[in-house]
């Protein structure tokens, strides 16, 4: 079965190299994976005094990241954190209070730069809201890209044969198998439940 995943990219730039990776990661796993992006540069900023009669490109947002079986954070750092834009879009699809699209989704967190230290800062960030946001993130491999440039992808902007590209699939199979191991742990936990309360309503008969 293909898992739908929520493609969040960080990057509102038109030649994003976080966007080629994610779409390089997309082009990776093929039918495993049913990957969307889901695009953050049209959202409004995040009020709350909003939260009763929602921007309707709130509501779409919202809507997309609900019915994704998992979420796939790409992101560059800006000044070793979280881009704005992104930070807004993860308030954004937090509310209203209570109704969380990220809630319980698994997640996987890549950060790509050109420099060195591969938004490690950013990386950890999104890892910090993903704990409030009660989002299962796989912790393994890790993934801050670093002197990631243009001369990284080929003229169909996907990755190059190589080290980049190598860790790039490996991550890619591990995120697959983390949703769905995450998905069919909790499919059985329910199936369990089920059977329990079915066997103890026959013995109440
Ligand atoms: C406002 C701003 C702040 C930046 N801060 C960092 C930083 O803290 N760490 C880093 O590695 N790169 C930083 N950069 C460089 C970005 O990593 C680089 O521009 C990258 O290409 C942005 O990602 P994108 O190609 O997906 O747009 C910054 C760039 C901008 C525009």
């Amino acid at each position: 079965m293909a898992y739908k995943i929520a493609i969040i990219v960080g990057s509102l730039r038109e030649g994003s190299l976080n966007r080629k990776v994610a779409r390089s990661i997309c082009g990776i796993h093929g039918d495993d994976l049913d990957c969307a992006m889901v695009e953050i540069g049209d959202l409004p900023l995040y009020n709350q005094d909003l939260d009763g009669n929602p921007p309707e490109q709130w509501v779409r947002f919202r809507e997309k990241v609900a019915a994704a079986d998992g979420v796939l954070f790409v992101s560059p750092e800006y000044n070793r954190g979280i881009p704005g834009v992104l930070k807004n879009a993860i308030d954004v699809g937090s509310r209203p209070y209570g109704q969380s699209a990220f809630d319980k989704k698994p997640a996987a967190i890549v950060t790509v730069s050109p420099g060195s230290i591969g938004g490690f800062g950013a990386n950890h960030q999104i890892r910090q809201a993903a704990v409030f946001l009660n989002m299962p993130v796989m912790q393994q491999p890790e993934a801050y890209l670093g002197h990631v440039t243009d001369d990284s992808f080929d003229a169909s902007n996907c990755l190059k044969e190589g080290p980049l590209k190598d860790l790039v699939t490996n991550l890619a199979h591990a995120f697959r198998n983390w949703v769905d191991m995450i998905h069919t742990s909790r499919r059985l936990i329910a199936e369990d439940a089920a059977h329990v309360a079915a066997r103890n309503q026959q013995e109440h008969v």
